[in-house]
This record gives C-alpha cells, structure tokens and sequence, in this order.
C-alpha cells in the first residue's frame, strides 16, 4: 500500500514574470489565481493522503485565505507551508512535512507539480503514479517539437540531436519521498545547485525514471505572454 501526497510547488517569486507585486502563481487568469486553477485539478483527483501547497513563508496566510474562499469545501485536503530557497529544497520542506505530521516510509510518495502549470489534469496525475510505482519514480514529458540546437558557447552550434529522443519536461514529477531526500542529501553542494529538476538527481545516479506523456497545454506559466495564452485557454475551453 503506497501512501501519495500532492506537493504544490509555490515557493518560487516569479521573476522572469516582472514586478506584479505579487508572484506569478497568485496572479489572475478569467478570475481565479492560477494557483487555485492548479490545485482544483489535484483536489478532483481523490488519491491524495493531503495536498501540500508550499508557497513562500510571507505568502502562507494569504494562500490560506485564498484556498478558503475559492476552494472551502476541499480545506481539509489541503494544508499550507513554507517552501525554501530553491524548487528542489521547497521539496525537501514538503518532505518535512509529511515527516512531522503524517508517516515517512518507503512507501510514502510525492506527485510534486509546479503551482505555475494550472493545466494538468487527471489522467497526468494517475499515470505519474503508477509510473513511479512501477519505475521508481516519473516525470512528465512531451516529444519535442522543434529542433534542439546544442551550443554551450551561445555563439555557434556544437551538434543537434536526434529530435526523436528529445523531451521536453514538464511535472508533475514522482518520486518516493524518502529515497528522493536521501539521494538530494549526499549530493555536494555544487550538485545541489545544478541539478534543478529533481529527476536529474535518479539520473546523475543511473536510476530509472519513467516517463509520462504530458500535453503541450500543460506548460508554466513563466512570462507575462504566458499568461494571456491561458487565459485564452481558458475562455476557449482548450483544456
Ligand atoms: N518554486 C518553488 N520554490 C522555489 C522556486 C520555485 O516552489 N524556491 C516553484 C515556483 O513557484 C513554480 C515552479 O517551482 O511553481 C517552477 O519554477 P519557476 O517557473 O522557475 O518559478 P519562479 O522561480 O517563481 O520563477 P522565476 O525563475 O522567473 O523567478
């Protein structure tokens, strides 16, 4: 028997957004936050123990208020906490979480997702489970659809890959939390900055990650573009 949490990574500050006085996650799309349009997704979903949302620690009051006036009748689903200084240790503050107020064992799962992607749907969410289940743990993907070009200098092109074995990643991600911390605590601290995307880390140790077909409307919202794009999602219906 596995036990899932939904992690609802908030944490971050939006900055590739601009100055909005508020992170990107709380902005408005056809008048709901984003964030809340991401977690009515998790709530419908029904295989979570609790939906952890991890926002920054000034924001925790604010995203209580906010999960109390569009979302009251799911509250006790979800708690509330304070993410950390980088998307990965928001995910360790997760784990914490869980550890101090439910049970961590090895068969504690985390469906972690990007507060700023509020198209993820039902299907996503299940097959991140059972993917990690069956691998260890998942990630979203999509085939990529332009070519990749590969140029660590940013002056000229080094080679192109095969756009064939090209993904573009998306979340959720899954991850059994306790070897996920595990494998996150015995990386150096150069690691640590590096690997961002937490499936990075099974890889850098050879470890398998299956791989969920994501959709292409499932993106993050990152600049203010991305933004007006969902709201027409939104209005149309797209998703
Ligand atoms: N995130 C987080 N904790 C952090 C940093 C990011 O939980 N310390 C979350 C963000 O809130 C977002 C997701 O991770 O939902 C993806 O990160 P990104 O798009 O980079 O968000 P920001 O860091 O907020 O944006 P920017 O890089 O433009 O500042």
């Amino acid at each position: 028997m596995v036990m899932v949490f939904g992690l609802v990574l908030a944490g971050g500050i939006g900055s590739r957004m601009g100055n909005n006085g508020k992170p990107k996650q709380f902005l408005m799309a056809c008048g709901k936050p984003v964030i809340i349009h991401t977690l009515e997704k998790f709530c419908i979903n029904g295989a979570f123990i609790k939906i952890i949302v991890l926002c920054p620690s000034e924001w925790v009051s604010y995203t209580q208020g906010l999960i109390e006036e569009y979302l009251s009748s799911y509250k006790k689903n979800i708690a509330v906490a304070s993410g950390g200084n980088s998307r990965n240790n928001t995910i360790m503050e997760g784990i914490r979480y869980i550890e101090d107020n439910y049970i961590l064992d090895g068969s504690t799962i985390i469906v972690t997702h990007d507060a700023a992607r509020p198209f993820i749907n039902n299907r996503i969410i299940s097959e991140n489970i059972e993917t990690a289940i069956r691998y260890g743990a998942a990630t979203t993907a999509v085939p990529a659809t332009d070519t990749i070009l590969y140029c660590p200098g940013g002056q000229t092109v080094e080679s192109i890959t095969d756009r064939q074995a090209l993904y573009m990643c998306q979340t959720p991600q899954t991850f059994f939390a306790k070897e996920l911390r595990e494998l996150y605590n015995r990386l150096s601290d150069n690691e640590k900055e590096q690997l961002t995307d937490a499936s990075g880390i099974y890889i850098k140790n050879k470890l398998p990650v299956g791989i969920v077909q994501g959709e292409m409307y499932n993106f993050k919202i990152t600049y203010p573009n991305d933004l007006v794009v969902a709201e027409e999602y939104i209005k149309r219906g797209i998703v």
